[in-house]
């Protein structure tokens, strides 16, 4: 499979390295353009580079991994009809304050998918830190595997993350629509803690929409 991603950052080329190694395709891309990854093109063997359009284009399966309060510089065109991974996550320290996500009346992913109406938006990678993406990785059926959280509206394409996760080295567990992915957002019990299956059900399931919790130490639900 080809897969184009948007952000050459810490998760873009986590994820591009695991993809790499189970026999994808990959072109990365970053806001400033192809020139500036020549670091990216020596340290991720085999990767390719380009533009955003670029990346959307090449893309059988395109993953966004922007600072949210870009997503909507993200190509619209080029990515119609195509399955849109999405790992941003909202720090309005960072992002400034978006009022709506503030009110919880909508979901990082619903702001995405909003903007591609065309496209099959699918969160997921969000609530793993960059680094545990390539330290955490199993092969299929080994034991106490680590599960990560996926939401999408559009069946299909959540099958097929689901199945491109456990090609990357990860179980899934699906947490339902884009209108339920506030359950794996930052702040929430399933946020960036290392937990197999039953153990994100569970996490998933005690998450409350309002209500937001301090960050935990991820070590200690380790699997
Ligand atoms: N780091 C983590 O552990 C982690 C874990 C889960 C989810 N996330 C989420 O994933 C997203 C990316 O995080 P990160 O840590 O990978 O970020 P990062 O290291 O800061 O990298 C961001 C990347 O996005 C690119 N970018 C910014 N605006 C863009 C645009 N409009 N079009 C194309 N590319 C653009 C940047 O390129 P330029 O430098 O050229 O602007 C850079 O390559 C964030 O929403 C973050 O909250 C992060």
């Amino acid at each position: 499979m080809k897969i184009g991603v948007i952000g050459a950052g810490f998760i873009g080329r986590a994820v591009a390295q695991l993809a790499l190694a189970a026999g994808h395709e990959v072109m990365l891309s970053n806001s400033r353009g192809p020139q500036t990854m020549s670091s990216v093109l020596s340290g991720i063997w085999g990767v390719q580079v380009g533009s955003a359009e670029d990346a959307a284009q090449f893309g059988d399966v395109v993953l966004v991994a922007i600072p949210l309060a870009h997503y909507r510089s993200v190509p619209v065109q080029g990515l119609e009809g195509k399955t849109v991974m999405d790992a941003n996550n909202y720090y309005p320290e960072r992002d400034g304050h978006i009022p709506e996500l503030d009110r919880f009346e909508t979901t990082t992913s619903r702001l995405l998918a909003d903007h591609l109406p065309r496209s099959h938006v699918v969160k997921v990678f969000n609530a793993i830190f960059a680094p545990d993406l390539t330290q955490d990785a199993r092969p299929h059926g080994a034991p106490e595997r680590r599960a990560l959280p996926v939401a999408a509206d559009d069946v299909a394409a959540k099958a097929q993350v689901i199945q491109l996760l456990d090609e990357l080295g990860f179980d899934a567990v699906d947490a339902g629509g884009l209108d339920e992915s506030w359950r794996f957002e930052r702040a929430k019990p399933a946020y960036c803690v290392a937990l197999d299956q039953a153990g994100l059900k569970a996490a998933l399931a005690a998450a409350q929409r309002t209500v937001e919790v301090p960050p935990v130490d991820r070590s200690r639900f380790r699997p």
